[in-house]
C-alpha cells in the first residue's frame, strides 16, 4: 500500500524529500506496486524534445495492481458502488472480486473481438458500471482506451474516433440523465457514417431505446459477453506503454489527444488519491465527475480501485429528481469523502437549503473541488452548510495533462484558505513566471504558472502530433511545463488559480477551447466570422459570449439566427458548447494585420468597457462603439 502522509510535518519533510531528490521519492513509493519486472532506472527526461520516461524497463499490468495484488484483503470489498438515475432503481454493487471477473470476462470479449495490444478502443457510454468495466478491460489486454463523454454530438465522436484510429466502439442503446434519455447509439451511427475505422461495435442495453443494429458490424453487450470465461492473464506492458487516451480542447480547434502510459499514471494517481482525500481503508468515497473527464478517469476508476477504496459511481444530475440528489446519496452509503465540481455546489446554493435541511450529512469528512476555481461565497456555503464546518476542504488544482492532482491541501493536514489550492504534492515543484519567462521568486507574486520538474503522472504526448506537444506545453518557457494558467502566490506562499491565460474557457468545469465554437458558428452558412469569449457566469463559473458577424439576416430575423446558430453548435460540438449569448456585430475589432483583439471583446463580455487600453492599433476603431452599444450585457464605459 502507498504511504500516507499524517501530519503537517510529515508534509513539509516529504515536500523536501521529493524536491532533493525526486527520483529517490518516487521510486520508493513505486516500489509499493507489483512489478513483473522491476523498472532499472526511474526518470529520463528533457523538456526541450520533449521526452519523458518514468520507472524505465519496468514491466507491469495496472490491473494486477487493483485486482491480484489487492486480493487477499480485497476480494470481499467493495469496489463500485453503483447509484442509477432513477432513485427507485436498484443500486449496484460489486466487490473486488465481482468486478475482476467482469473485467477478465469483458477483456476476453474484447480479444475475440480481435483487439490486440496497442489497438485503440473508443468508449461512448453513460455512467453505468459497464463503462469502468470496459476500460479496465482494455488496461488488462493492453488496448488504449479512449472515452468520449457521453454529451458530445455525433460529428465530434466521430472527429474522436478518427483521430485515434479506434478498431472497436463500445455504446449502449441510450443513456439516462434526470428525465432525459440521451440517443447514444443513434449518435453513435451518425458518427460512424464519416468513421469507417470501426469494425465493431458493441451495444449495451441501458434504457431499451429502440437502436438500428447493423448486421456484420454491431453486436449487443450481452451477446457478446456470453460464455467468456472469468479469467483472463494480464497483458504485460512495459511501464511507457500508452494506458488510454483522452482529448481536451486548447487554444486551437483542433481537439488534443493526450496520452498517458501505463507505470507512472499509476504511481501517481494512486499516490495523489491516498494523500489528498487522506483515504482510510473502509471509507465510502464518491466523486460526482463524469468518466468521459480525467477527474473520472483518476479519481472514479484508477486512483480509488488502486487503493482498494469503494468507489460511487452515479449515473444521473444533481438536480433530478431534486436538488438534493447528492445529499440523499451520501446518506444512503454512509460517504466519507465527497468530490465535486464548484459550479454543481453554486447550483445547488441557488437553490436555496430546502434541499440540505433534514439530510443527515454526518458520514462526511473530507470534500473536494475540482475543475475551476471557487468563488469565497461556494466555499462557505459547501464547508458551513454540508461539511457543517468539521470537513476539510480540498480545492484540487489539476488538468488533464498532468493525470492527477498537483496543487492541492492534503485533507486536515494542510491549513486551508478559501479559494486557495494551497500547496504543491510532494514531487511538484511549480513556478511561476512573467510573460518573458523570467521566474518571479518569492511571495507575493503573480504570473504564468508552470511546473519545472516531471512527475510520474505528466502526459507523453498528444496522439500523432508529438510536435503540437512540445508547442504547446514546452514551446512557450524553455525548460518549463507551461499549464496554461495564472496563478498568485501570496504572502504564505500559498497558491491561488486565476484561471486559464489563454483561449481556452472553462464553462461548468467544461473545458472548451473558443476556436472550437467559433468554428461550429462559422460553419453555419449566414455566417460570416465571429469571435468567442468567456465572461462571468454566476452559476458556471464561465459564460460563453459570441460575437457573430453574419451575412444576411435569415427570414426568422435575429432570434431565427441566434436559435441556429446554437442548434448548429450543439451539433457539431454538444449542448453543453451552446453559447449563452450571441450579438450579432457589424464587424469585430481587428488590428491591421486582420488580428481579432479579443481583448476588447472579453472586456465588453465582462460589461465594463471603462478601460480598454489603447485601442489606436485597431483598423476601424468605431467598430468598438457599435459593439459596446449592442452589447446584450450592460456595460459600464
Ligand atoms: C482549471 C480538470 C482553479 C484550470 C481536472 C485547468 C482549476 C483546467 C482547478 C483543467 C482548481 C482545474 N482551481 N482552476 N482547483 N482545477 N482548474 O483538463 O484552468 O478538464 O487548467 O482538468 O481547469 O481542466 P481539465
Amino acid at each position: 500500500m502507498v504511504a500516507r502522509i499524517h501530519s503537517l510535518g510529515g508534509y513539509i519533510y516529504e515536500y523536501k524529500k521529493s524536491v532533493a531528490n525526486p527520483e529517490v521519492f518516487w521510486a520508493q513509493i513505486a516500489e509499493n506496486f507489483h512489478w513483473r519486472k522491476r523498472f532499472t532506472k526511474v526518470l529520463e527526461w528533457n523538456f526541450s524534445n520533449p521526452d519523458i520516461k518514468w520507472f524505465i524497463d519496468g514491466k507491469l499490468n495496472i490491473t494486477e495492481n487493483i485486482f491480484e495484488k489487492n486480493m487477499y484483503t480485497h476480494a470481499d470489498q467493495l469496489a463500485i458502488i453503483w447509484e442509477p438515475n432513477d432513485p427507485n432503481e436498484e443500486h449496484i454493487q460489486l466487490t473486488y472480486m465481482q468486478l475482476f471477473r467482469e473485467v477478465n470476462k469483458f477483456a476476453n470479449t474484447l480479444k475475440r473481438l480481435n483487439v490486440r495490444k496497442g489497438d485503440r478502443v473508443a468508449i461512448y457510454m453513460p455512467m453505468v458500471p459497464e463503462l469502468t468495466i470496459a476500460m479496465l478491460a482494455c488496461a488488462r489486454i493492453g488496448a488504449v482506451h479512449s472515452v468520449v463523454f457521453a454529451g458530445f454530438s455525433a460529428q465530434s465522436l466521430s472527429e474522436r474516433i478518427n483521430d485515434a484510429q479506434a478498431k472497436v466502439l463500445l455504446t449502449a442503446d441510450g443513456g439516462f440523465r434526470g428525465n432525459k434519455i440521451t440517443p447514444l447509439k443513434q449518435i453513435a451511427d451518425e458518427a460512424l457514417e464519416s468513421s469507417p475505422c470501426v469494425e465493431t461495435v458493441v451495444v449495451l442495453k441501458r434504457t431499451k431505446t429502440e437502436v438500428n443494429m447493423e448486421v456484420g458490424r454491431d453486436i449487443w453487450w450481452h451477446t457478446a459477453i456470453n460464455g467468456q470465461s472469468d479469467e483472463c492473464p494480464a497483458e504485460v506492458m512495459d511501464a511507457e506503454d500508452e494506458l488510454f487516451i483522452l482529448y481536451t480542447s486548447g487554444s486551437t480547434g483542433k481537439p488534443k489527444g493526450i496520452v498517458h502510459t501505463v507505470g507512472g499514471y499509476m504511481v501517481f494517481t494512486a499516490y495523489t488519491f491516498k494523500n489528498v482525500f487522506q483515504y482510510n481503508a473502509g471509507d465510502v468515497y464518491f466523486c460526482t465527475a463524469d468518466i468521459g473527464w480525467i477527474t473520472g478517469h483518476s479519481y472514479i476508476v484508477y486512483g480509488p480501485l488502486l487503493n482498494g477504496a469503494q468507489s460511487v459511481m452515479f449515473e444521473g444530475v444533481p438536480t433530478w429528481p431534486d436538488a438534493g440528489r447528492f445529499w440523499d446519496i451520501v446518506d444512503k452509503f454512509n460517504v466519507n469523502q465527497f468530490y465535486t465540481a464548484p459550479t454543481a455546489i453554486r447550483s445547488l446554493l441557488a437553490q436555496g437549503m430546502e434541499f440540505v435541511n433534514g439530510k443527515k450529512l454526518t458520514s462526511l469528512k473530507v470534500l473536494g473541488t475540482v475543475g475551476e476555481p471557487i468563488n469565497e461565497e461556494a466555499w462557505h456555503w459547501y464547508h458551513d452548510h454540508i461539511g457543517k464546518s468539521r470537513c476539510p476542504i480540498v480545492d484540487t488544482w489539476w488538468q488533464t495533462e498532468t493525470g492527477g492532482v498537483m496543487i492541492s491541501p492534503m485533507a486536515g493536514i494542510t491549513p486551508t484558505k478559501p479559494s486557495f489550492a494551497t500547496m504543491p504534492l510532494p514531487g511538484i515543484q511549480p513556478v511561476i513566471v512573467d510573460n518573458e519567462g523570467r521566474e518571479l521568486t518569492g511571495n507575493s507574486v503573480e504570473g504564468n504558472l508552470c511546473i519545472r520538474f516531471p512527475w510520474p503522472g505528466m502526459a507523453r504526448t498528444i496522439w500523432g502530433d508529438h510536435e503540437r506537444f512540445r508547442e504547446t506545453y514546452f514551446g512557450s518557457f524553455k525548460n518549463l511545463y507551461f499549464t496554461g494558467d495564472g496563478a498568485k502566490r501570496d504572502e504564505d506562499g500559498y497558491y491561488r488559480i486565476l484561471g486559464r491565460v489563454d483561449d481556452v474557457i472553462n464553462v461548468s468545469g467544461h473545458r472548451l477551447g473558443t476556436a472550437e465554437i467559433e468554428n461550429a458558428i462559422n460553419a453555419h452558412p449566414l455566417v460570416n466570422e465571429s469571435a468567442v469569449v468567456g465572461y462571468p457566469h454566476e452559476i458556471k463559473g464561465q459564460g460563453i459570449y459570441a460575437f457573430v458577424v453574419c451575412g444576411e439576416l435569415s427570414t426568422g430575423g435575429e432570434e431565427g439566427i441566434q436559435k441556429s446558430i446554437r442548434i448548429a453548435v450543439e451539433k457539431i460540438i454538444g449542448p453543453f458548447a451552446r453559447p449563452d449569448i450571441i450579438q450579432l456585430v457589424p464587424g469585430l475589432p481587428k488590428t491591421r494585420s486582420g488580428k481579432i483583439m479579443r481583448r476588447i471583446l472579453r472586456k465588453v463580455a465582462e460589461g465594463d468597457a471603462s478601460n480598454l487600453g489603447d485601442i489606436t492599433t485597431l483598423l476601424d476603431e468605431d467598430i468598438v462603439e457599435k459593439i459596446i452599444d449592442g452589447a446584450l450585457v450592460e456595460v459600464k464605459r
